[in-house]
């Protein structure tokens, strides 16, 4: 990546610090190493890489970054006291942002399937990763790793897939510029920064739920998976979930799966 390029990403942006690599293990290992002991990166650290060796998604997925196909990046923030009671928060954000930027920028309309993967037409095209660095009780800081298909290249093969899978440039029917895009989404998420846990902030993630007023599927690490209707999100951050078996459900955001089943009775 060449320094003019970069320099137009964090442009009117507050992106402090970049670190940006042609290959790399894993930008979001890359960030939590910054915020170890000893290391001092600055809130609004950005790390981008175009190829990663090693990229991990959730509940210990790979996440594949083949070079020139996808763009994948990490920020590193140093969260305030205020911002650290709503750590859980900061994947939606990231999704809200990634969701606006595809939107504003390509026409596209993107749905957020909670709690923060972003699909277009249905199939996933983006997933968040974030991540914290604890020195005992306090925190460090909070690495938010984002991951999105660009080019049909990205797409996993369908073995690897847990959910149908898409790309950029398939629903926009035209080349893309990732680092366009890159800059798009930073500057969308330090504005959703600003309003973290407020009602505008979960009224624009609810705007965008997938799957709302239709019959999903939560497996949930500890206990039986749950099936029901999708209501909304609730006033902070759970999944509002009618039951099949009747009742209304609150999910916290944590390591949950969810997909659309196609019976409901
Ligand atoms: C998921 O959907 O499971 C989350 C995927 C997150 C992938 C991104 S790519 C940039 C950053 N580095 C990583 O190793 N993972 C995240």
């Amino acid at each position: 990546m060449k320094k003019d390029d970069l320099e137009r990403v964090i442009k009117g942006t507050p992106i402090q610090s970049i670190y940006a690599f042609d290959t790399i293990t894993s930008t979001n290992d890359f960030g939590l190493a910054q915020l170890h002991e000893g290391a001092d990166a600055p809130d609004w650290t950005l790390i981008v890489a175009d190829k990663q060796t090693a990229g991990r998604g959730r509940l210990n997925r790979r996440w594949v970054t083949e070079a020139g196909a996808g763009l994948a990046f990490s920020l590193i923030l140093r969260l305030t006291d205020n911002e650290a009671e709503h750590v859980n928060l900061f994947s939606p954000i990231g999704a809200l942002a990634v969701s606006e930027a595809l939107e504003a920028g390509y026409g596209l309309q993107p749905a957020i399937k909670w709690p923060n993967d972003v699909l277009l037409g249905g199939k996933k095209t983006s997933g968040i990763l974030a991540e914290t660095s604890w020195l005992g009780e306090v925190m460090r800081g909070l690495v938010i790793g984002i991951g999105i298909n660009i080019t049909p290249a990205a797409i996993p093969p369908p073995e690897m897939l847990m959910f149908p899978a898409t790309c950029v440039e398939s629903e926009t029917g035209h080349a893309v510029d990732r680092l366009d895009l890159l800059h798009m989404i930073i500057a969308s998420l330090a504005e959703w920064r600003k309003q973290l846990a407020t009602p505008e902030f979960y009224g624009a993630w609810e705007g965008r739920l997938a799957f709302r007023g239709e019959a999903v599927r939560v497996e949930r690490p500890a206990g039986d998976p749950l099936i029901g209707i999708v209501l909304g999100i609730s006033a902070n951050g759970d999944l509002r979930l009618m039951l099949d078996k009747g009742g209304e459900v609150h999910i916290s955001v944590g390591d949950v799966r969810l997909r659309p089943v196609v019976e409901f009775k």
